[in-house]
C-alpha cells in the first residue's frame, strides 16, 4: 500500500513535467521550425528539406552536427546552438512521427515570421547616406549600401544601432561595354544601370515582439523589394533573421565596420 501510494505520488508529480516538455516541443515547432520546415514537417521552399517521416536518429544527428559545425549551415547553426540536447532529440522524435509527403508538397509561409514592417521610403537615397559600394563581376551587378541618419550617428560614436535605424541596399545591373563586360567609373566602381532589387533591414520599437526568441534580432525586420519597389512576398524573413542572428554584437550587421569607418570620416 505504501509502495502504491509512492508510485501514484511519483506518477502525479511526473505528469505535469511531461506535459510541459511536450508543450515546449510543440511551441518550438509551431513558432520556429514551422517557419521553414512547415507545421507538418513539409518545408516551405525547395532549398529546405522536409523533416516529416525521416528517422529520428538521423534528424538528431543532423541537429547535433549543425550545432558543432561538422555539417555547415549558416541558417541551422544559430538555431541548433540555442537548443539543448534533450530538446533536439524531442524535436527529432516529433518530426519523425509525422507522415512523409510527396516531393511536390509545400507548406505556406508562417505569418508571424514572414510578416515584415519594413517599407521602402520613396526618397531614401536622399534621406540616407551611402557608406559602401560593392561590385560583383560574376553577377554583373553593383550594390550601393545606404544607412539612415540615425544609424550613421550611432555608428560614428560607436553605439549600437537604435530604433529608427535603417540599412538599404540597392542592387543595380552594371552598365556593360560592347563585349558585355561591366564598365567602371572614375571611382573604380561599376557604373550602375537600372535597379534590380532593394534589400533592407530596419528597426522600430515593437517590431521584434511577434518574432520567437530563437529567431529574434531585437527590433530588426527584413525585406526585399523588386525593381518596381514592390515587396517580394515570397521572401521568408525567418531566413534573414536566422542568418543575421549571430551578429548581435555588431547590431546584427555583417559589415558594421564599413558603416563605422564611413561614419567616422
Ligand atoms: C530559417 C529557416 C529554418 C528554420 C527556422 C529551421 N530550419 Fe532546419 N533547415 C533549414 C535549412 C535551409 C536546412 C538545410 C541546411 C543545409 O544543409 O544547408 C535545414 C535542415 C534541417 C535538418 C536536416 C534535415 C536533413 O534532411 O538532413 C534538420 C534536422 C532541421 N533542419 C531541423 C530543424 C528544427 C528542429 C527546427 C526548429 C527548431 C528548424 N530546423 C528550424 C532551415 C530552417
Ligand atoms: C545565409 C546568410 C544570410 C541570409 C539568409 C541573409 N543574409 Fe543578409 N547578409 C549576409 C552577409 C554575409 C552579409 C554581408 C555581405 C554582403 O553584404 O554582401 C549580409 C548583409 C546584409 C545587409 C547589409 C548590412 C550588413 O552589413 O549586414 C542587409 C541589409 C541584409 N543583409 C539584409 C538581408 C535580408 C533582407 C535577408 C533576407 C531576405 C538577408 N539579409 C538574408 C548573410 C545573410
Amino acid at each position: 500500500m505504501k509502495v502504491l501510494l509512492q508510485v501514484l505520488a511519483l506518477g502525479i508529480l511526473a505528469l505535469p513535467t511531461f506535459a510541459a516538455e511536450t508543450d515546449t516541443a510543440k511551441e518550438r515547432v509551431g513558432t520556429v521550425c514551422a517557419a521553414c520546415h512547415g507545421m507538418n514537417g513539409v518545408s516551405v521552399a525547395d532549398h529546405i528539406p522536409n523533416l516529416a517521416g525521416q528517422r529520428a536518429a538521423y534528424l538528431t544527428n543532423q541537429l547535433e552536427s549543425f550545432r558543432d559545425g561538422s555539417r555547415k549551415s549558416d541558417i541551422m547553426k544559430p538555431i541548433a546552438e540555442q537548443l539543448d540536447g534533450a530538446e533536439l532529440a524531442r524535436l527529432a522524435t516529433h518530426f519523425s512521427a509525422l507522415p512523409p509527403a510527396p516531393s511536390s508538397a509545400k507548406s505556406a509561409l508562417l505569418d508571424t515570421t514572414s510578416r515584415t514592417n519594413v517599407t521602402l521610403p520613396s526618397s531614401f537615397e536622399r534621406g540616407f547616406k551611402r557608406y559602401l559600394v560593392k561590385n560583383d563581376a560574376d553577377g554583373k551587378v553593383v550594390t550601393h549600401y545606404y544607412a539612415s541618419n540615425v544609424a550613421f550617428a550611432a555608428a560614428a560614436t560607436g553605439k549600437p544601432l537604435p530604433d529608427g535605424s535603417g540599412i538599404y541596399l540597392v542592387t543595380y545591373e552594371a552598365k556593360l561595354d560592347a563585349d558585355g563586360n561591366p564598365t567602371k567609373g572614375s571611382d573604380g566602381n561599376f557604373i550602375p544601370n537600372q535597379v534590380r532589387s532593394y534589400t533592407a533591414m530596419a528597426r522600430e520599437a515593437g517590431w521584434g515582439r511577434d518574432v520567437p526568441s530563437v529567431l529574434r534580432n531585437e527590433n530588426w525586420n527584413y525585406a526585399v523589394f523588386d525593381a518596381k519597389r514592390e515587396i517580394r512576398k515570397s521572401v521568408n524573413q525567418a531566413e534573414c533573421l536566422a542568418c543575421h542572428k549571430p551578429k548581435a554584437a555588431s547590431s546584427y550587421l555583417f559589415l558594421l565596420n564599413e558603416l563605422t569607418a564611413a561614419a567616422r570620416k
